[in-house]
């Protein structure tokens, strides 16, 4: 990277940042210059991706938990002095069968992935309508585009939920100078796609258009440009980075 960071001075949270896409974006925004608080469940691991980088710190907030939404966003502002970025990427799914899911399964997975990402755009959309800037990053799913069979339709469901969520939020917000936006990954290489037979992942890889898995870096650099004063004239709008396997 070179000149002036183009996050330099800026305060972002990501959840679920522990690992995986979430643990990229925090890296990404830190070498844009962004002082970042990966904020996880999983506290050791929120710890570790932390330690990497003087740029990134560790929390521990459930993003199911309502308040502790709240309190997060209120903690980072009186330490930081202020709030620019939310991405809200914290994610479960319980894998089950149409037939077979439970309602209470669907209430879990509803309360993390749909519920903990209005929290957030309410926590940090307030704080930021406030200051007049902001940006709000919500990772939504390709399963939310299509369905997916694999994730299970109270996955696909709650990421469908995400794209007219950002929508409403987007609305409420673009006269204050917030934006909002979703990211729509697919076929991510990770400890799943990592676990699989090389002929399967091969069969798998064969199937997406540019002919491989997407990588975490590849969201992440979506995330920071959405995050980026470039990218303020785009909100409410849902970027697709997924190989070509989902074309609008
Ligand atoms: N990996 C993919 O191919 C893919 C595809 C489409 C969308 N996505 C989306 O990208 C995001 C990240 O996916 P990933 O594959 O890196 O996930 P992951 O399961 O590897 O990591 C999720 C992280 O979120 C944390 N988390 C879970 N529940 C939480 C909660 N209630 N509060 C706070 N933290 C919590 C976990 O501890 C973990 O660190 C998710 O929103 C997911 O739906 C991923």
């Amino acid at each position: 990277m070179s000149g002036a960071p183009e996050l330099g001075g800026q305060v972002a949270i990501v959840t679920g940042a522990g690992r995986g896409i979430g643990a990229a974006i925090a890296r990404r925004l830190a070498a844009g210059g962004a002082r970042v608080v990966v904020s996880d469940r999983d506290l050791a691991a929120a710890e570790e991706v932390a330690a990497e980088d003087e740029l990134l710190g560790a929390d521990r907030t459930d993003v199911a938990d309502w308040d502790a939404v709240h309190d997060l966003v209120a903690r980072t502002c009186e330490r930081e002095g202020r709030l620019d970025i939310f991405v809200n990427n914290a994610a479960i799914t319980i894998a089950r069968d149409f037939w077979e899911l439970e309602p209470r399964e669907w209430d879990e997975v509803m309360a993390v992935n749909l519920r903990g990402t209005l929290a957030g755009c309410r926590a940090a959309g307030e704080r930021m309508r406030a200051c007049g800037r902001g940006r709000i990053i919500n990772l939504s799913s390709l399963g939310g585009q299509q369905g997916s069979l694999a994730n299970g339709a109270h996955y696909s469901a709650s990421k469908a939920g995400i794209i007219v969520l950002t929508k409403e939020v987007a609305a409420e917000l673009a006269p204050h100078g917030v934006t909002v936006n979703a990211v729509a990954p697919a076929a991510i290489d990770g400890p799943l796609v990592d676990a699989l037979p090389t002929e399967q992942r091969d069969r798998i890889a064969a199937k997406i258009p540019v002919g491989r898995f997407g990588l975490a870096t590849e969201v992440a650099a979506t995330v920071a440009f959405l995050a980026s004063p470039e990218a303020a004239y785009i909100t409410g709008a849902t970027v697709d980075v997924n190989g070509g396997l989902f074309m609008r």
